[in-house]
C-alpha cells in the first residue's frame, strides 16, 4: 500500500483568530528525573502527598508533528511533597502503540485528527491509545488513561511504564479518563464506550482491595462520544452527548475521528441515571441539547431528586480549541461554559438546570470528602478578563459555594497559565472545605513551570508557596492528588 495525503480538515468556524504565546505551553517538556524543587513561600507542614498530572507533551512523533492538542503522546508530571519540600519527575508515557509507530517510523495509527500515514492502518476504526488525559489510582497500582482506549499501567514508584491492561478481561475496549470514587462505598467507578452497530456503555467497578469487575452494559440509541460522568452514594448519572460518529466511515478508515465526529443537535441529549444497588433498573430520557465536558459534583436530593453539578455550554466548538490552540489559533467561535446546577428527578423523567455563576470556567473540582454526598465549594479554572478569555487560555482560580453564593477569585499574575485546582484536605482540618489548592502553572515570562499552593478557603491569601520545577512543563488536563 502507498502512503496517502492526511485528510484535510474541516475549516475552522470563525471570522478572526487571534494569536497568542502561550502555545509555548504545549512544547515538549524536557525529561527530569526524580530532582529536588525549589520552593518560593513556605510550604504548610499538612501538605504531605503526591501530586501527579497527565497530559499531551510529545507531539513531534512518527510521520510529522501533530497539531491536534488531543494526539500528543502522554507525559506525566508529578510533584511529590513531605516534610516541606518537594520532588519533581517528568517522565513519557511509553505504551505500546508509541513503540509500535516508532518502530514502523510512520503514524501507524489514526489518532483524533491525524488519520494514519497508510490506508490499510486506517481500516477498522483502531485509534491510537495515547495515554495523555488523566491518571487512576487503584489498589497500589497507577494506571494512565485516554478514552479512546484500554489503561496504560504505570509503576507507581517510577512511572515507567508497565503496558496496556484490560484488568483481566474487565475492560472489553476503551476507557474513560473520569472515574468518579464514591467514598462511602469504598469504590471508584469508570465507564467505557464500545462503538459498533449497537453501542454500548459499559460501566465499571473497582472495589478498594477487591476486584475489578463490570456493573452493566447498556446499549445506547446512536454511537454518541462522552467525556465524562458523575456519581452519588447511590447513583451514577450519564449525559450521553449530541455528539455523533460516522461509524461507516470510521471502520472503512476514511478520516480520523474529527473528521467524523459531528454536532447532532436533534439527538438531544440522553440522561442515563444508574443505580448502584440494582445497575438494571436504570432511568433514561432524553432532553434539549447542550455539550458537558465535565462534571462537578453530585448528591441525593431526597425521593428520586439529584442534583447534578455541571459546567455547560451550548455546543462542542471547544473541539475548534484543541485543533488549534497548539499553534497559538484561538476560534472566535469557541463558546464559554457555565457551572450549572441540573435538578434531576429520575422517576418523573425531568430535567431542570440553572447557573450557579455567570463566569466563564472549567475543570471543576471539589473536595473528595464532598464527592457524591453534599454540597460545598466548587474550584473551577477562569478568565481574568474578556481580553484573556478571547485569547483562549485560563489565568484564573475560581471557588463557588453554592451554600452561599459566594465567589473568590485569584488571578496569578501576568501571564501565569493555570491548570485544574486539585484539592489537598488539611489532615487536622475541622471542616471539609480545609485545604489547600494545587494548580500546575506556566509562568510564560520566563517559561518555566511551577505548582501553586493556595488556601482553598481563601484565596485572597495568595499562593502561599510556589514549588518550582527547573523547566516548563507541557500543558496538562487532568491529576489527582493522594495523600501520604
Ligand atoms: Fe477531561
Amino acid at each position: 500500500m502507498s502512503a496517502l495525503p492526511a485528510i484535510s480538515a474541516p475549516p475552522i468556524r470563525s471570522t478572526q483568530q487571534q494569536r497568542t504565546h502561550w502555545s509555548r505551553h504545549f512544547d515538549q517538556p524536557k525529561v527530569l528525573e526524580p530532582t529536588r524543587l525549589s520552593i518560593e513561600g513556605r510550604l504548610p507542614p499538612g501538605l504531605q502527598g503526591t501530586l501527579l498530572r497527565n497530559g499531551p507533551g510529545v507531539f513531534d512523533l512518527p510521520g510529522g508533528t501533530r497539531t491536534n492538542i488531543f494526539d500528543g503522546d502522554g507525559v506525566v508530571v508529578r510533584a511529590q511533597f513531605s516534610h516541606g519540600q518537594a520532588i519533581g519527575q517528568v517522565r513519557p508515557v511509553d505504551g505500546p502503540d508509541m513503540k509500535t509507530e516508532r518502530k514502523a517510523g510512520r503514524a501507524r495509527f489514526s489518532a483524533f485528527e491525524r488519520p494514519a500515514d497508510r490506508w490499510v492502518d486506517r481500516l477498522g476504526a483502531r485509534i491510537k491509545n495515547a495515554a495523555n488525559t488523566s491518571v487512576m489510582r487503584w489498589n497500589g497500582r497507577l494506571f494512565a488513561m485516554c478514552e479512546g482506549g484500554p489503561p496504560t499501567e504505570l509503576d507507581p514508584n517510577t512511572l515507567e511504564t508497565l503496558g496496556e491492561t484490560n484488568l483481566n478481561g474487565v475492560i472489553p475496549g476503551a476507557f474513560s479518563a473520569h472515574p468518579a470514587r464514591v467514598a462511602s462505598r469504598h469504590t471508584t467507578y469508570n465507564f467505557g464506550i464500545r462503538y459498533g452497530i449497537v453501542s454500548q456503555l459499559d460501566v465499571f467497578a473497582f472495589p478498594d482491595g477487591g476486584d475489578a469487575r463490570r456493573l452493566i452494559s447498556v446499549p445506547l440509541d446512536a454511537p454518541r462520544a462522552m467525556h465524562d460522568f458523575i456519581a452519588t452514594d447511590h447513583h451514577l448519572v450519564f449525559f450521553t452527548l449530541p455528539l455523533k460518529i460516522d461509524l461507516a466511515r470510521m471502520v472503512l478508515g476514511i478520516g480520523a475521528i474529527h473528521h467524523n465526529l459531528h454536532w447532532t443537535p436533534s439527538l438531544g441529549v440522553e440522561v442515563i441515571v444508574v443505580p448502584i444497588d440494582r445497575p438494571s433498573e436504570c432511568a433514561r430520557f432524553s432532553i434539549d441539547p447542550f455539550m458537558v465536558w465535565h462534571f462537578a459534583n453530585a448528591f441525593e436530593m431526597g425521593g428520586t431528586k439529584l442534583a447534578i453539578d455541571y459546567v455547560r455550554f451550548p455546543d462542542a466548538s471547544g473541539l475548534d480549541f484543541v485543533r488549534t490552540g497548539r499553534q497559538g489559533m484561538v476560534s472566535a467561535a469557541v463558546q464559554p461554559g457555565l457551572l450549572h446546577r441540573a435538578t434531576v428527578d429520575w422517576k418523573r423523567k425531568t430535567f431542570e438546570t440553572q447557573p450557579l455563576c455567570e463566569a466563564s470556567v472549567e475543570f471543576p473540582q471539589v473536595a473528595p470528602s464532598n464527592a457524591g454526598n453534599t454540597t460545598g465549594p466548587i474550584y473551577m479554572v477562569s478568565h481574568s478578563s474578556e481580553t484573556v478569555a478571547r485569547n483562549g487560555f485560563f489565568d484564573t482560580i475560581m471557588r463557588v459555594d453554592p451554600n452561599d453564593g459566594s465567589e473568590q477569585a485569584i488571578t496569578l499574575g501576568d501571564r501565569q497559565w493555570v491548570t485544574e485546582a486539585l484539592f489537598a484536605a488539611n489532615p487536622q482540618a475541622t471542616h471539609p472545605d480545609e485545604g489547600w489548592l494545587l494548580s500546575t502553572v506556566y509562568d510564560e515570562t520566563q517559561h518555566q513551570s511551577y505548582v501553586a499552593v493556595l488556601d482553598a478557603q481563601r484565596l485572597d491569601r495568595g499562593p502561599l508557596a510556589k514549588v518550582w520545577y527547573p523547566q516548563a512543563v507541557h500543558w496538562t488536563f487532568h491529576g489527582i492528588w493522594t495523600p501520604q
